[in-house]
């Protein structure tokens, strides 16, 4: 049994957003990712463009070595930059402006009348749909009748080791293969935490970012910092 790891790239976005040049390259990281084992990349476009921009995401969306996997909000703006990039995957998240990162997953229940008209046409266009809900049976049989191929279970509540979010996840992939809807998982995971969810045999696919580029800064730095001293004492002869 396999289980496919797709990276998110956005915060290799904040880090060159933070001096407005070009280094580092979101672009150049999600090639090194997917040469390093990744099976896709995820990207989060959002409204206010805070990470990702429109010309990293062109790029990513163009490299035939990537597998991009486009988070986004179920927006005429987003579904219309969705249907001319044509990503393999859309998964549909809430986005509220004020919020550091997405706090909670979808309302696919209470939302059913504004998320069906984007499903269909991305469906349509053949984007394989996902959307990111909180373990909730009733958020789940929406998806089912909404038409998402796949649902993405939101793990941060899980990542902040509250009491019972395992089961719930256990739980509601066990409802995922009842429905006929493939089961993803993400957000907040670690090295720390993510075994258990990669361990529950429904899952096929976890989204993971925020942890894997500051993991990477740190095993990076050492040799980084070596490099960057040997040219130093180089330019002294
Ligand atoms: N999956 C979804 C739907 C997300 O919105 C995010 C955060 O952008 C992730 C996975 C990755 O979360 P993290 O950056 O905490 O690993």
């Amino acid at each position: 049994m396999t289980i496919r790891l797709g990276v998110n790239v956005d915060h290799v976005a904040t880090i060159r957003n933070a001096r407005g040049g070009a280094h580092p390259d979101p672009f150049a990281a999600a090639l090194v990712a997917v040469g390093a084992g990744a099976d896709g990349i995820t990207v989060h476009l959002r409204e206010d463009r805070r990470h990702i921009k429109d010309t990293d995401l062109e790029r990513i969306a163009s490299s035939p070595e990537i597998r991009l996997n486009m988070e986004m909000a179920a927006t005429d703006e987003m579904v219309g930059i969705a249907l001319r990039l044509r990503p393999a995957a859309c998964c549909l998240v809430p986005e509220r402006r004020a919020e550091v990162t997405t706090e909670g997953g979808l309302d696919a229940a209470g939302q059913a009348n504004a998320l069906e008209t984007p499903i269909r046409s991305l469906r349509q266009a053949g984007i394989r749909v996902s959307l990111f809900l909180d373990p909730d049976p009733v958020q789940l049989e929406a998806a089912a009748r909404l038409g998402a191929e796949v649902v993405e279970l939101h793990t941060g509540s899980y990542a902040e080791g509250r009491d019972g979010e395992l089961e719930r996840l256990r739980t509601g992939a066990a409802t995922l293969r009842g429905l006929g809807l493939e089961c993803h998982a993400g957000h907040g995971l670690t090295y720390a935490n993510v075994s258990p969810v990669a361990a529950i045999p429904e899952v096929m696919e976890l989204n993971i970012g925020h942890f894997l580029v500051g993991q990477s800064v740190m095993d990076g730095l050492p040799g980084v910092v070596k490099r960057m001293k040997a040219i130093m004492l180089a330019a002294r002869g």
